[in-house]
């Protein structure tokens, strides 16, 4: 019976969203404890090894958002353990992190990314304008919850979008903002569910416009026509799959005025409180919240054995 093994939900972290970590892991932790499973809490710092042996864990369900959690680095530490852990495993966690080599993937498989050049802070020719028009988009190649993250409308503002950003990573892309709605996708187990439009009242969904209640307001299912959700369907398990990407995962796409998806990244550990996006387009393709954790939890066995 899986419900006779130890699970061990990692949570916290040392990224900087270990915040929204401990929140995404205490909903799984008390949803896995509801279902009957014999799950014990993780605060995964330097010495998870350690607490991994000490609580006998058989299977780990990862709740890790950023940094060593979601870039492989914990992954690859469970492949030498033995130990199985839910989602993806370490090449496509490792590739979804890093934007630059995410958006390398997708371009030899030919699902649609905004225009993009990468800039490089060793780099000691003046950094290059791209050939496409404003506004641009700068945001560093390593990180996530929008941090460190610039729209350019005005060549003037260049420079400073770039400090930001080189600020956070020493690779920066620099790409193309694409107007229209932004449609978050949701994959389960290699299953797309469906997408939720994203409307935020600031600039753009930025730190505040993600954590502050009430700033930004979620359509499900998105308000686009259905030849364009099926278009950025289609777009958003392309990158799912180019990933060799596993359990659950959120696209994020823009969609532009002639209903053409573009992928912006993918995120393989996506926010798992019981509000958190990906929750609530499972809950519109007939998952509530506890059947959403043990498809995770069954999907993590399935590929351990
Ligand atoms: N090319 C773009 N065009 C328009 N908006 C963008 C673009 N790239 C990023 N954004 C905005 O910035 C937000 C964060 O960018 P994203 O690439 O998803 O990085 P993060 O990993 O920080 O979430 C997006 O949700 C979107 O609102
Ligand atoms: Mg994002």
């Amino acid at each position: 019976m899986l419900t006779d093994k130890r699970v061990g939900v990692l949570m916290g972290g040392t990224s900087a969203e270990r915040e929204i970590s401990l929140k995404s892991g205490a909903a799984i932790y008390s949803a896995l404890k509801g279902l009957g499973y014999n799950a014990v809490d993780i605060d995964a710092g330097p010495d998870v090894c350690i607490a991994l042996s000490r609580e006998k864990i058989e299977i780990a369900f990862l709740a890790l958002h950023g940094g060593h959690g979601e870039n492989g680095s914990v992954q690859g530490m469970l492949e030498v353990l033995g130990i199985p852990y839910t989602g993806s495993g370490v090449l496509a966690s490792a590739l979804a992190m890093d934007k630059e080599a995410s958006k390398k993937v997708f371009v030899y498989h030919n699902i649609p990314v905004p225009p993009f050049i990468i800039l490089n802070r060793q780099s000691s020719s003046p950094s290059p304008f791209p050939s496409f028009n404003l506004p641009w988009v700068v945001k560093p190649a390593t990180e996530g919850s929008s941090v460190g993250v610039s729209i350019v409308r005005d060549k003037a503002k260049f420079e400073e979008a770039l400090e930001k950003a080189f600020s956070y990573s020493s690779r920066v892309i620099l790409e193309k903002y694409i107007g229209g709605k932004e449609v978050h996708i949701g994959i389960l187990n290699d299953r797309v569910l469906g997408g939720v439009e994203v409307r935020p009242s600031l600039e753009f969904y930025n730190y505040k416009a993600k954590y502050t209640p009430g700033l930004t307001e979620y359509i499900l299912p998105p308000e686009i026509n259905k030849g364009a959700y099926e278009k950025a369907k289609e777009a958003a398990f392309s990158a799912h799959v180019a990933l060799g990407c596993k359990g659950a995962t959120r696209m994020d796409l823009r969609i532009d005025t002639e209903d053409n998806p573009y992928v912006l990244e993918v995120n393989t550990i996506p926010g798992m409180t019981e509000t958190s996006l990906l929750p609530k387009i499972a809950s519109l393709a007939g998952f509530d919240f506890p059947s959403l954790i043990e498809e995770i939890i069954r999907g993590a066995v399935n590929e351990g054995q």
